[in-house]
């Protein structure tokens, strides 16, 4: 048997049953062809990339966009595929009406939090019994080093206290739901523990926040080993449980600030990247399945190298490599790597 063939007999989530679920984020436009059958022989779990997210979701006062969303959660029903909610309050991908009254004057804390509970309430129950999992807060730490908290809308209008508003939301809507904390960059030290410190606080505080998401957006350079072993130990050593999100492995070093691409630069997937590339993915997985006890899932961000996310960002212009199928949907070496155990 070539591998090609046994590992379309044997998915992810098979591999990985005794370990955690295998997730992957998805739009609608994934549900059908071939994506929706490596999606149903490959993973136990999915994420909507974006159909959740308050702006797509509510895009006026009195109006929400229910359809894409319910089709994500109409497939996972379908096919035994768990569904994380993502997400409930971010600074980014927010709607236009949210921070602004009807003259387009900035809102009070007041209407802020009534607006964030409506919201919460709405969505969080609609989907009760269907979503098992909420990123309630996402990316509320700053890029900043000497910075705490994102200096984002919600905190100039509410201050802090917007995160913990939206974990009690969201427990008050649905009880069952496991609540996260959702952020990037969570194995680099220093974010770590501004991370650390954050959820120390909604915890000594009985805040109902049961679990830390990190992103893994990470590169052939970071995080190495013993980073991503400390991030993990320091969140569960809060009695929180571990998810990795939005797992993708780039081909490029993380440059968030990057706007263009440079004149020339090559994008050129060589097979030593894919090796390297392999070898990393191989790491990260071996680090999973030693926390088995506290990570109680592993999530894809994006289904196949057809199409990522960091195709165009943080610069359009250039192709990214990032995940374990190729662009022909076929498992890669990163692939082999990670069910080798
Ligand atoms: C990204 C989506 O993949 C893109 O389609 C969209 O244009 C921007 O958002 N961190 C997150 C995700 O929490 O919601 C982001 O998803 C990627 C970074």
């Amino acid at each position: 048997l070539s591998s090609q063939h046994s590992a379309a007999d044997k998915g992810l989530k098979d591999y990985y049953k005794d370990y955690f679920p295998v997730g992957v984020a998805v739009g609608p436009q994934s549900l059908q062809g071939e994506e929706a059958a490596l999606i149903k022989a490959q993973f136990n779990s999915v994420t909507p990339e974006n159909a959740m997210k308050m702006g797509p979701i509510h895009p006026e006062e009195n109006r929400y966009f229910w359809r894409d969303a319910d089709a994500i959660v109409s497939f996972a029903q379908a096919n035994q595929l768990r569904v994380r909610g993502h997400n409930l309050l971010w600074h980014e991908q927010t709607p236009k009406w949210l921070f602004k009254d009807a003259q387009g004057k900035q809102v009070s804390k007041e209407v802020l939090l009534k607006r964030l509970h409506d919201h919460i309430f709405t969505v969080v129950k609609r989907y009760k019994g269907k979503i098992y999992a909420w990123d309630v807060v996402n990316e509320a730490i700053a890029d900043n080093p000497q910075e705490f908290l994102r200096n984002s809308e919600w905190l100039q209008i509410c201050g802090p206290e917007f995160i913990a508003k939206a974990f009690e939301y969201a427990h008050e809507a649905d009880p069952d739901a496991v609540l996260f904390y959702n952020d990037y960059n969570t194995e680099r030290p220093e974010k770590r523990e501004r991370v650390y410190k954050l959820l120390k606080q909604l915890v000594d505080a009985k805040v109902p926040i049961h679990a830390v998401g990190l992103q893994g957006h990470w590169s052939l350079q970071e995080p190495t080993e013993p980073e991503l072993r400390a991030a993990i130990e320091r969140y569960a050593s809060l009695g929180l449980k571990v998810q990795i999100t939005e797992l993708d492995v780039s081909i490029y070093p993380w440059e968030k600030e990057r706007r263009a691409k440079r004149p020339g630069e090559s994008d050129a997937y060589t097979p030593e990247l894919e090796q390297k590339q392999a070898e990393q993915y191989r790491m990260f997985f071996r680090v999973f399945r030693d926390y088995r006890k506290v990570l109680t899932g592993v999530t894809f961000w994006n289904v196949s190298d057809r199409y990522s996310w960091l195709d165009t960002y943080p610069v359009a212009g250039r192709k990214n490599y990032p995940l374990l199928f190729d662009q022909q949907l076929k498992p890669k070496k990163a692939f082999q790597a990670v069910v080798s155990f």
